[in-house]
């Protein structure tokens, strides 16, 4: 009884055992073993082993020559044939004959399977674009597994699902190539029909092949398909800029079809090198519908898109009433300020940089000098804040003279012989002359006069020699205002008061100056007559320390010196125990009047 495996596989290479088992119903006296391959040329039989009680020959030329041996099985009954190094042509029948003599004989096979993993696959796909339009499916990828055994599938997938071959659709061509070596090449080649969904697929490759116990896959990167498609639908739009339009801005118009490869566009109003048109400096004229159209060399057929442009504008402002304009005083005014735009505007109204007014009017009501002036407006457009304009009107307000603190009478006390200035400032159109009466002083002067646009101010210098009384009046063709001033002389009582003033040269305060030292020196000289007779106690004479209060802490002295004209007090810093060496003095002469 024979017990054989149906097949033994193995890898290229490495070692093939296949075991014979046989059973005796009753124990021969001697038995032999032969081993045989199937030749695969002819169907033939070849003996490569012969073993029996005495001897073991491995039979000489054959393909196994010198790579079997044949050896027990440990416990049960039977041989084991190993084979080394197997190799491709090793897939054959291997027979199993056992002859007991008078126990009788038997025979069992196993086919020995040999594997070898083919290359990893490698895709090659189709670099020109292929047309939805062809009507049978194109060549689009090639796949190839290289040199496996036994020969290798190839499947191909689009994504992640398998292609099956459909009729009209999908077919798929094999070449299988035995090499030289024994080993298989396949080759597959996938023809599709593309659609426009294919654009974005990713063809790939498996190869799928045995190996001792399984299949195993190996799988090809992916490949994208160029697919060219008819443009059905034109897109135009505005590229740039964003949001509104408004005039002197540079537009970009965009055209854009979904066909590839994308067709040669045109534009109906401007020709445009490629897919964009772009307008440069656009007015409000450049408004309306533009278009883009694209003829489909395949199909022959136009498709057109559009957009519609509007350029928005704001035309320069117009005044009312223009540049300038002379009011009364007391006259009322509304100045208009427009300006002409597509989208709504918004106006300010300003005057020396503040605002006074919003809305295309200005209500200038019972003008006074203050009213008079440059006013500016400024018109914006909120939703476009590119868009802004401005215009002006100068206002020149008329009158009669207004001068500057008039109603106030000045009154005013100054020493005799001083000068003194006057000043006028009035407000008129046109322009006001300033004239003075001086009353109580020969000697004035106008030392300056200036105007600004709308007042003068005058200034006169006056020398006070006995009471004055002054008037300024303000005239031009439309009337006069006069402001009125009284300086009353005084006279300085001592001016022992101001001793250090004898650059004003005045004879009579020297006078007064020897009367007052006579004076002292009487007084002096009694103060000392009566001292002599002991009838005032007093401190040193000359110098006197009005202070003196601790003086190790504070180290602070004030010395008073006497002098005629000043008393110098001098501060001295840093006592006796004072680390202030005598550098750090400070010494600080005060001029006091006496
Ligand atoms: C290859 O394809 C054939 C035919 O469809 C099939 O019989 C065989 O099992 C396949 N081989 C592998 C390794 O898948
Ligand atoms: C496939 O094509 C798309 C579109 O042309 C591209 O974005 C992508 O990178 C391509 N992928 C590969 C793997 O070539
Ligand atoms: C009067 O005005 C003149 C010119 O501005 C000036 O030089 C002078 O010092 C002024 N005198 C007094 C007393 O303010
Ligand atoms: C100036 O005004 C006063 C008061 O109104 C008037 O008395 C005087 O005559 C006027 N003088 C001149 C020069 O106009």
């Amino acid at each position: 009884d024979m017990t054989m495996e149906e097949s033994v596989e193995v890898y290229l290479g490495d070692s093939a055992g296949i075991p014979c088992q046989y059973v005796f119903s009753e124990q021969p006296r001697a038995f032999m073993i032969q081993w045989f391959v199937r030749n695969p040329s002819s169907s033939s039989r070849e003996r490569i082993y012969y073993g029996d009680n005495a001897q073991q020959i491995v039979d000489d030329g054959t393909d196994f020559t010198g790579r079997i041996t044949v050896s027990n099985i440990g416990d049960k009954e039977g041989v084991l044939l190993t084979i080394q190094d197997v190799q491709l042509t090793d897939e054959r029948e291997f027979f199993c004959q056992v002859n007991g003599m008078a126990a009788g004989n038997g025979e069992g096979k196993t086919h020995l399977r040999v594997f070898d993993p083919p290359m990893a696959p490698v895709i090659e796909g189709v670099h020109a674009g292929i047309s939805v339009t062809n009507e049978l499916p194109s060549r689009i990828a090639s796949c190839e597994a290289r040199n496996g055994f036994p020969r290798p599938n190839i499947t191909w997938y689009r994504g992640i699902s398998p292609l099956t071959p459909t009729h009209g659709q999908i077919n798929v061509v094999i070449l299988v190539t035995r090499e030289s070596s024994g080993f298989y090449t396949v080759q597959s080649e996938l023809q599709y029909k593309v659609a426009k969904e294919d654009k974005d697929v990713l063809f790939s490759c498996e190869v799928s092949y045995y190996v001792p116990g399984a299949v195993r896959t190996a799988e090809s990167k992916g490949i994208n398909i160029t697919v060219h498609y008819p443009t059905t639908v034109v897109e135009l739009w505005k590229e740039s800029p964003q949001g509104l339009v408004k005039e002197g801005d540079t537009v970009e118009i965009r055209c854009q079809g979904d066909g590839n490869p994308p067709p040669p566009f045109t534009f109906n109003r401007q020709q445009a090198s490629d897919d964009t048109l772009v307008l440069r400096e656009v007015t409000r004229g450049d408004s309306g519908v533009y278009q883009c159209r694209s003829l489909d060399l395949d199909t022959y057929e136009e498709v057109m898109g559009d957009v519609q442009l509007i350029v928005h504008y704001l035309d320069p402002a117009l005044v009312v009433p223009k540049d300038s304009e002379i009011m009364f005083k007391g006259e009322s005014l509304t100045a208009t300020c427009n300006a002409l735009s597509s989208l709504e505007t918004f106006t300010v109204w300003f005057k020396n940089g503040l605002q006074v007014g919003t809305g295309h009017m200005l209500f200038l009501q019972d003008a006074t000098y203050d009213t008079a002036g440059e006013y500016v407006c400024e018109v914006t457009v909120p939703s476009l804040p590119g868009l802004h304009t401005s215009g002006s009107v100068h206002i020149i307000v008329q009158g009669a003279p207004q001068m500057k603190d008039a109603d106030r009478e000045v009154e005013m006390e100054e020493g005799a012989g001083k000068w003194m200035n006057l000043s006028c400032e009035a407000h008129a159109h046109p322009l006001p002359t300033i004239s003075w009466t001086v009353t109580g002083s020969q000697s004035w002067r106008e030392v300056l006069t200036s105007a600004t646009d709308h007042s003068t101010i005058s200034l006169v210098s006056i020398k006070v020699t006995s009471d004055i009384t002054a008037f300024c009046n303000a005239t031009n063709e439309m009337g006069t205002e006069a402001k009125s001033f009284s300086i009353s002389a005084s006279k300085p009582p001592c001016h022992i008061l101001t001793p250090w003033k004898k650059s004003e040269g005045n004879g009579v305060i020297i006078v007064v100056v020897i009367i007052c030292v006579l004076l002292l020196a009487v007084l002096g000289s009694v103060l000392y007559f009566l001292h002599k007779k002991g009838k005032i106690p007093c401190g040193r004479s000359g110098k006197q320390e009005i202070t003196k209060e601790n003086p190790n802490k504070d180290g602070i002295v004030v010395e008073m010196k006497t002098d005629t004209k000043t008393e110098e007090a001098v501060l001295l810093k840093g006592g006796n125990g004072d680390k202030n060496g005598p550098n750090d003095q400070v010494t600080m002469n005060m001029k006091a009047i006496r």
